[in-house]
């Protein structure tokens, strides 16, 4: 049976690119495989980019992380469900594969480029994010990794970095693949600036749990296709955001009808976002209840987080000294 493993970080509430791109993939695998698939709120991660990053506020938000996930389907009774900080052998497998792993490839990765270049000083711990999340998928033998399109090259190290331990120690890990979620791949920000992100704030993104009405605030002002200037204008719904998202929350009746709308100029822009957000509200409406049960409930969602971080170290240890044991540390 394959072993699913990923993880998200805790640096702001999850957002709808999260939600299509990853965790609705996490709830599908879950139903799947059970407790074979393990699920990470990676609070070590966070930390590594200080522009993003609260002290005050990240247990907090791991907490919330937590909340979001289950409300959204993850049933951590049927999957694994931890805290990354909980299970210690992240941080020491990760040490092990920064030994290597050559710098240059690490500053080869994009998402580093993109962060460091906003940084005046750049943490060491940015340059071996990738390391760490190459630590945790393997740290469970896991060869299935659900997570949106900006991943793949994160992935793509990991089986590098399996690659090159088994070369160096014997036959050890697994070449894990990414899972994407089809339609879902990188899923555009609410202000038009490219992809829907956490580390840009509060503008780009639609979050799982915002208020619907503030949901509306943003997409009311949402660019649509440049092209159509008039009401009168045809548009190309297929350079419109709105058009992206229709196509997540939206009924196939309703997308046809919307995208033919805006072709010949039938459906004006503020028309079809009204429709979109009757999508929304069917959508997130019932994750919004579960989730305002579980913050009424934190005892619940602790014990959780512990029974799932005990299930982890039980999968966890038993593979960590088998590779302190190939790499031939001393064992008493
Ligand atoms: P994070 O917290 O940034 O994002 C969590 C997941 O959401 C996906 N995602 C998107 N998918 C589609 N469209 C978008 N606009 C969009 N924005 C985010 C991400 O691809 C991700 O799957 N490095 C990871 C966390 C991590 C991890 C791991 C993942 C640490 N260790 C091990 C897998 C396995 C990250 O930054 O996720």
């Amino acid at each position: 049976m394959p072993r699913v493993f990923s993880g998200i970080q805790p640096t702001g509430e999850p957002h709808i690119g999260n939600y299509f791109g990853a965790m609705r993939n996490y709830v599908a695998l879950g139903e799947q495989y059970g407790k074979n698939s393990i699920y990470c709120v990676v609070d070590l991660h966070a930390p590594t980019n200080p522009a993003a990053f609260d002290p005050a506020l990240l247990a907090a938000r791991t907490l919330d992380m937590a909340v979001a996930n289950f409300a959204a389907g993850l049933d951590p009774q049927k999957v694994i469900f931890f805290v990354q900080s909980h299970v210690r052998e992240h941080a020491e497998l990760g040490w092990l594969f920064t030994l290597l792993t050559p710098v240059g490839e690490l500053e080869r990765m994009t998402q580093y480029k993109d962060k460091a270049q906003k940084l005046e000083s750049t943490p060491a711990g940015l340059l071996m994010y990738p390391v760490l999340q190459a630590a945790d998928i393997l740290l469970y033998k896991a060869d299935t990794v659900p997570v949106g399109e900006d991943q793949v090259q994160h992935i793509e190290l990991t089986r590098e970095i399996a690659r090159k331990f088994n070369h160096a120690y014997g036959e050890t890990f697994p070449e894990p693949r990414a899972v994407l979620a089809e339609g879902a791949l990188r899923i555009p920000g609410v202000d038009g600036q490219g992809k829907m992100s956490k580390s840009k704030g509060e503008a780009s993104t639609l979050g799982i749990l915002e208020p619907l009405e503030s949901i509306w605030q943003k997409l009311r002002v949402a660019p649509t296709d440049p092209a159509r200037v008039r009401r009168t204008d045809p548009g190309d719904p297929d350079k419109c955001l709105v058009g992206d998202y229709h196509k997540l929350f939206s009924d196939a009746e309703t997308v046809a009808e919307v995208y033919a709308g805006c072709r010949t100029a039938g459906i004006g822009c503020v028309d079809c976002k009204k429709k979109l957000m009757v999508g929304i509200g069917a959508h997130l409406g019932p994750i919004q209840e579960r989730a305002a049960a579980l913050q009424a409930d934190p005892d619940y969602v602790r014990d959780a987080l512990a029974q799932g971080a005990r299930e982890a170290r039980a999968i966890a240890q038993p593979i960590m000294e088998e590779a302190r044991e190939r790499v031939g540390f001393l064992r008493l």
